[in-house]
């Protein structure tokens, strides 16, 4: 019997309608659009309003435009795997109240917390379900409201992220497409440098912890920058060497959008040229685990099948890594 490989058989994004402009937050902070997009590359970002509105209500338009486009019922789902860092609440995991919600009554699902890196974990884990032959159909979700975290009056932070999700869809293939190789990587000692402080059990919630700002992220950004720029950059050049693949075998590099410089230091260091890499970080910000399903939504039509495709992220924890993917289907224009 032929190997069986997890392959992405569909690919549905969600951002929400709201468009937080530089020039907006030029009036919340002392910043100006010129500093944003030359230190970072962002324009704008998309917001998630609404009283009550969690991670769960950007994911579950995405699940559901993803069956309606493979052309599946949720109750098909065998798994769904939830990756985010801003859970509608601290417990039960969003992977269930997605399967809810969507009517995935068949689906058994769990919540991943690797931050930015979060869904390279997620799809890794989900392949394994698929490779195994357990699992048939396994949804995996990149979604965060990094709205709900973020402290607007701290200009570092407020600058770079926003809310978005994307999901994909993974099916077994005998066919050698789908996911070939990752590599994943993490390192706790980079807690310092970039999380959330309060809220957890360490520090539940209190009036001194609102008042001290710590449930918001707490980034020391010149610190992270360097750290990502080394790992993800080595890591995605690793993948390559590994697998014997060369810049011009590399169709293209789906990046986490966490800034327009990281990803050029990692593009750069795998030899490949810009129309290579995929860059939607000037209208959606950083949206943690959403950024690389929703570049893989954006440029789903022009990937064609047997495409190398290298995904790369770096992220809190530190959490990071790098997939290799050989893309499985032409899609419909
Ligand atoms: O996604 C997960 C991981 N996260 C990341 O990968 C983020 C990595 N870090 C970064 O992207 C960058 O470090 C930032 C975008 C957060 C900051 O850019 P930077 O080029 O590292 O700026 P900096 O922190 O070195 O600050 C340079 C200057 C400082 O002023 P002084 O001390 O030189 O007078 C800051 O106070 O820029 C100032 N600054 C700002 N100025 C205008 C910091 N933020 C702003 C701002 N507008 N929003």
């Amino acid at each position: 019997m032929s190997k069986i490989t997890a392959a992405i058989t569909a690919v549905q994004g969600y951002v929400p309608d709201y468009v937080l402009t530089n020039k907006e937050l030029e009036t919340m902070v002392d910043t100006t659009d010129e500093w944003i997009v030359s230190r970072t590359g962002i324009n704008e970002r998309r917001i998630l309003k609404g009283e009550g509105k969690g991670a769960s209500d950007m994911a579950v338009p995405a699940v559901l435009g993803l069956c309606k486009k493979r052309g599946i019922d949720p109750m098909e789902i065998d798994l769904l795997i939830c990756c985010t860092v801003t859970a509608d609440h601290i417990f039960p995991a969003t992977a269930n109240i997605i399967t809810d919600k969507v009517g995935a009554k068949n689906a058994f699902g769990f919540d991943i917390n690797a931050a930015c890196s979060g869904f390279i974990y997620g799809l890794v884990t989900g392949s394994k379900f698929v490779e195994s032959g357990t699992h048939k159909k396994v949804v995996v979700v990149g979604v965060d409201k990094m709205s709900a975290l973020v402290d607007y009056e701290d200009r570092q932070t407020c600058i770079i992220f926003g809310d978005g999700c994307g999901a994909v869809l993974l099916e077994p293939n005998t066919e050698g497409f789908g996911i070939k190789d990752s590599i994943l990587r993490s390192d706790g000692s980079g807690f310092q440098h970039l999380h959330q402080k309060a809220g957890g059990s360490a520090y539940p919630p209190s009036i001194e912890t609102v008042t001290n700002k710590e449930h918001h992220i707490h980034q020391e950004g010149q610190a992270v920058f360097k750290f990502a720029v080394t790992n993800m950059a080595d890591v995605s050049a690793e993948i390559m060497e590994k697998n014997n693949l060369s810049a011009d075998d590399v169709a293209w590099l789906v990046p986490h959008q966490a800034n327009k410089r990281i990803i050029d230091a990692t593009a750069r260091r795998m030899g490949l040229s810009d129309d290579k890499v995929m860059l939607n970080i000037q209208k959606y910000g950083n949206t943690t685990s959403g950024t690389i399903p929703l570049c893989l939504w954006e440029w789903e039509n022009q990937l064609k099948k047997g495409d190398n495709i290298i995904l790369s992220a770096f992220g809190g924890g530190f959490t990071w890594g790098a997939i290799w993917i050989k893309w499985a289907y032409d899609s419909k224009k």
